[in-house]
Formats: C-alpha cells, structure tokens, sequence
C-alpha cells in the first residue's frame, strides 16, 4: 500500500519521482503527490486520483527545477482519498515535508498534544503530525537527520517515512518500522523507493534497511542509524531483473503481459533445483536434513491468492509426505492462539514478502519456537528477511494487482517443498520424485497449450458481460483453483463471483443455481476415477437447475461433453498439478471480461497490490 519515492542527485526530481511513482502506482492510486526543495523553501503539488491528475496540475502549473524531492501514491487509510489527505503533507510553517506507507498506531494521542499545544491540523491523516513533529526538531536547530531519529522513537505502528527539509538542499532522509523501504545507490545521487521498481531505470544496485532504521541519502553516499542514533549498516545486494521487465511489453495491461510470462516464471522457478545426480536440491532453505525431519505439522499462513496456493499444498504435502498439514488465512491466525512448537513448521506464502498480516502472524510463530519458512518472490522483503528459511519464486516483478505468475510460482515452490520433504523424510521413493520433477519440468509446455487457446476463452468472457453472478466449482487440487477463479472475477470485474467445493453445493450454495447462471467447473483428470465421476454428478447437478455449465476438462475426456454447455480442454496432467494449467484459462477469462467492462485491470478500485496493513 503506497508507494513511495525519494532522490537527490543531479537530475530533474520532479521526472524522476513521477517516473518512479508511474512504477509503484500498482501500490495504491486514490491520489499521488511530490515535493521539492527549492532555494530555501519546499514547493509541492497534491491531487486525488491516479498520478494522471497529479501530472495534469504540474503541467497546468510547474514546479520549479530542482535535482532533490520526494514523492507519493496513495492507499488510502487515514481519511477519504481527496487534495487535503493527498501526501506529501507540511509541518506548520511549510519548512518540512513528510510522505509516509502504513499507519501510526498513536497518532490520536500525538495529535491530542501538539492540538494542545496550538497547532492545528488541516488533513485528516496520521501522516500530518509527523510532519509537524518534524518541523519542531528542525526549528529547534537539530538536522533532519536527528530529528527522524528523535520523532521515530515516539512513534508506535507501522510506517515507512521520507522527508525533506525546504532549508537542507542536500538530504532526504527515510525510516522504517514494518513496513518496506529500498535504497537505490547510484554515482553522484541516490534514490529511495518503496520497492526497487522506483529506481531500476538509473541503479540495479540496491541496499536493503534492517528494522527500525532510519537512512540519510545525499549526493555523496548514504548512510544508515538505529532510530538511537547509533550507526547501523544496510546489506548491498544487485537487482537481477531490468526497466523491461517491469514494463508492458506492447500488452494492453500489465496483467495479461503477466499471464503470457506465466510459462517462463514457471521455467525459472525450477532452474538449478537438481544435483548433478538428479535429486532435489533447495538452495535457500536454511534447515537441516534433521530439523525437517523432526517436523510433525505443518501450517501454512497466507492471505488471498496466496492463501488458495496454500491449499493446493496441503494435497500434495499430504500425500508426498504423509505429514499433517493445516493451511489458516494469516489474518486470523495469531487471533486464535494456535498450538505451535519446536516440531511445527509455518510456511509463510507471500508474492510481496511484505503483506502485513501475514508478517504478524511468522512473528507470532517464531515466539512460540516454530521454524518459519517463507516462499516468496521479492527478493529483499521482509517476511524472507525475518524467516528462518526462504525459497525464492522466479516470476520477475508483478505488478498487476491482480496475482497471476506469482500464483503459478508459488504453487511450483511448494510442489518442490513437498518433494523436499518427501526426500528428506524418506516418504516417496527417490525415482518417483524424479518422475514428479520431470513432470513438472514438462508444465511450462502444457501452460503455453493453454495460453495458445487464450481467444476462445476471450470471446467467451465478452458473452458475459452483463452477468451478475458467476460460480466456480472444483474438487480436491481443483477447489483451491475455484476459489482462485472467484477471487479474480470479483477483484477485476467487480461481480459476486464464488468458488465451491463441488461435495459442498448441496448442503447449501446449490439454492443459489437459477435459468441461465454460469458455472465455471473444474474437472479433475480422469486417473482418479471416483473424483472425476463425482465431480460429473456436481455438474449434472447444477445443470438440471438451468446452469449454464463452462467446463474445463482434459482433452480427450469425452464423458464430460453430455453436461457441458461449453467445453474448455486442457493438457492430460497429473491430478496434483493441475492447478498450473486449470487456473490460466480462468485469469484469462477475468482479463477480459474486466476489460469488456470497462475497468482499469492493473489497478481495480479499492486494492492496492501490497497489503502493508493489518
Ligand atoms: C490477488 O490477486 C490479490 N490481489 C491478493 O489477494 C494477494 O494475493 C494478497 O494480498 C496476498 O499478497 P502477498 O502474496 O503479496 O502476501
């Protein structure tokens, strides 16, 4: 949520800022704003909207040239998205200027006092009495180095802050508690982000910030502190993706360039995961043979996408590793005091590696002894950073909100956790674990299949446009999908969309199936004979009712053809790793009919692609 931009250098701030803001506008885009510093004071434009608004008010009123600025794109929490709320915000005289991702716990308390003390507030955010608490250290004669340290010592919550100082032409200054902050280090200037997409067009060269610290960029170089004061260093890492990747690549949204990369990051997710000899090799995971071995639970804690990759984990951990498996949205999981210990492993499944609940909830396990092990695909994050393992997904930057090439990737990272498992504890012979790695080897083929079929799923998505409802069904690795389905259409097209168990539609939701409803059903391959015939009699079911029933099925499976109004074919895959190519036509489907519709699909209303809240 926000993004977040800082530079000091010899170029135009106001380009590179806006620049940067375009690459993180995926992280929230209710207003954007950015300040400069400019012959002794901080000139500043704010507007509501997407960053188009803001750059329309600089065009029809510039800023002055200056090579030192911040910016920001908002996510709103603390008030309505309009101009007053809009970041930056200014102390009392004007001098400071302060943007900021998260919320501050305490603000109320703080407001109540400096209000006291007879300074008055104009927007309704948190942000505001930073700036103001800022500005009185300043004017005090402190350096706003000094006076970041002094303000954050008072802050509670999570909280990403940039600030500049309309008197200090050489400085920008950053501190972070729980929520992300990259520095961009360059020659002769440097660069702040929220991720490294703000500055990948002028350094790959990147320094990533420990908790609490506040960081000091000038022309010259860069320097870290606790928020004590006392120096603390950053670790310096290269960042292995460029511009173009973060770009659209002549796709009308960066969602649909993200689905079409999809065989690619699957690939890449699997490179240099054997030994020479063949078997599975993890190069991250940081835990013994013995401490994988004494683990007898595993939970897995996620939130959205992310939760439903978990669930199709917990079939395969499940049946390769005969180890109990409970998969919990991260949300609730601290909340209901679960029972943890040194033998439990929580695997914490994130595309952004800073999605704040499920940051709380690894925090809360570490607490109670368990290991946590992440998979994650932003390499610098937090929750990789503050686990006791990692395996890192090679998708490549996401930036459509909605998660498509980080859900494949994250299903791939835990097929090869549950292999790993199943090698370390002896479970699966070492030639059936190969044939699985050769079959999955085999999924970025069947994944390009899918994708060569995108236009029927196109013209099918147009002839709903207009539907007020579509349901998904699924069974076994399938549900998860359907759920996947669901959650895509709903965050996209803005329809109630809803993913079920197909066992589960006659305890209830079958009430909701009337003349003409869409069924999207995920057939499961027909090596399991007694799922695939139950899952026929779901779809029979709903069609005796007027359903009108789109099928994805693999091809060749022609008992399928009686009940389905339309038949979607996929590649013969085994029943485990389905999800990878059942799930491409539905993301396919929501695309587009998003796009019929009219909406922005890289940035739907109401989300923000990193969920730094709680
Ligand atoms: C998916 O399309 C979402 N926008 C959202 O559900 C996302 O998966 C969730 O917020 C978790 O994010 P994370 O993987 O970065 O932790």
């Amino acid at each position: 949520m926000c993004g977040i931009v800082g530079y000091v250098g010899g170029r135009s701030a106001q380009d590179v800022v806006i620049d940067g803001l375009r690459r993180l506008e995926y992280r929230g885009y209710d207003s954007a704003g950015v300040a400069l510093v400019h012959e002794g004071s901080v000139e500043g434009r704010k507007k509501a909207g997407k960053l188009a608004n803001l750059e329309k008010a600089i065009s029809e009123d510039p800023l002055p040239v200056s090579t030192i600025g911040l910016g920001h794109t908002r996510w709103a929490t603390h008030g309505a998205p309009n101009d007053v709320n809009a970041h930056p915000h200014r102390g009392y005289g004007g001098r400071v200027a302060v943007v900021h991702n998260g919320i501050i716990e305490n603000f109320d308390d703080l407001r109540a006092r400096l209000e006291e003390e007879g300074h008055q507030m104009v927007s309704e955010t948190d942000t505001e009495i930073v700036a103001h608490l800022l500005e009185l250290q300043v004017d005090s004669g402190e350096d706003l180095t000094t006076a970041m340290q002094r303000v954050c010592r008072r802050l509670e919550g999570a909280f990403t802050l940039v600030a500049i100082d309309g008197q200090d032409p050489d400085r920008v200054v950053a501190a972070r508690r729980n929520s992300p902050l990259v520095v961009g280090l360059g020659e002769g200037e440097n660069f702040l982000g929220s991720d490294v997409a703000a500055f990948i067009e002028f350094t790959r060269e990147a320094l990533e910030l420990g908790q609490d610290q506040v960081v000091t960029i000038t022309r010259e170089g860069v320097q870290v502190s606790t928020f004590d004061g006392r120096p603390a260093e950053g670790r310096a890492y290269h960042v292995d993706w460029d511009l173009s990747a973060a770009e659209k690549d002549g796709h009308d949204w960066f969602m649909r360039k993200e689905i079409f990369e999809q065989p690619r990051a699957v690939a890449d997710s699997l490179l240099g995961r054997r030994t020479r000899s063949g078997a599975l090799q993890l190069d991250e995971m940081r835990l013994s043979d013995q401490e994988l071995r004494d683990i007898d639970k595993i939970i897995i804690i996620a939130a959205g996408t992310s939760f439903y990759a978990g669930l199709v984990a917990k079939y395969a951990i499940e049946h390769w590793c005969r180890v109990p498996v409970e998969v919990e949205l991260s949300s609730e999981f601290r909340y209901r005091d679960p029972i943890l210990d040194y033998s439990t492993l929580v695997v914490a499944i994130s595309q952004s590696g800073e999605t704040a609940d499920t940051l709380q909830a690894i925090r809360h396990a570490r607490t109670q002894r368990s290991k946590v092990l992440a998979i994650c695909n932003t390499n610098g994050s937090t929750i990789p950073r503050e686990s006791d393992a990692v395996i890192y997904t090679h998708a490549g930057p996401e930036i459509g909100v909605a998660s498509t090439k980080g859900f494949l990737t994250q299903l791939v990272a835990c097929y090869l956790l549950a292999l790993y498992l199943a090698q370390v504890k002896g479970t699966r012979y070492g030639d059936e674990i190969t044939q699985v790695l050769g079959q999955l080897e085999a999924m970025p083929d069947h994944i390009s299949e899918v994708l060569a079929k995108a236009d029927q799923v196109y013209d099918l998505a147009r002839e709903h446009v207009g539907s007020r409802s579509v349901l998904f069904l699924g069974r076994h690795a399938g549900y998860p999908v359907a759920l996947e389905g669901a959650l895509k259409l709903k965050e996209l097209a803005y329809l109630h969309a809803e993913g079920f168990a197909a066992g589960e539609l006659k305890h209830g939701p079958i009430a909701l199936v009337e003349q003409g409803l869409p069924v999207l059903c995920v057939v499961p391959p027909r090596g399991r004979d007694q799922l695939h015939d139950k899952m026929i009699s779901g779809i029979q079911e709903v069609r005796a009712r007027g359903a009108r029933t789109i099928c994805l099925a693999e091809e060749g499976d022609t008992s399928i053809e009686p009940y389905a109004d339309v038949l979607l074919t996929l590649p013969r895959v085994p029943v485990l790793l389905q999800p990878l190519v059942a799930v491409v036509p539905l993301q396919l489907f929501a695309c587009e009919l998003a796009t019929a519709m009219g909406h922005d699909v890289d940035q739907p209303r109401n989300l923000a692609k990193s969920v730094t809240v709680e």
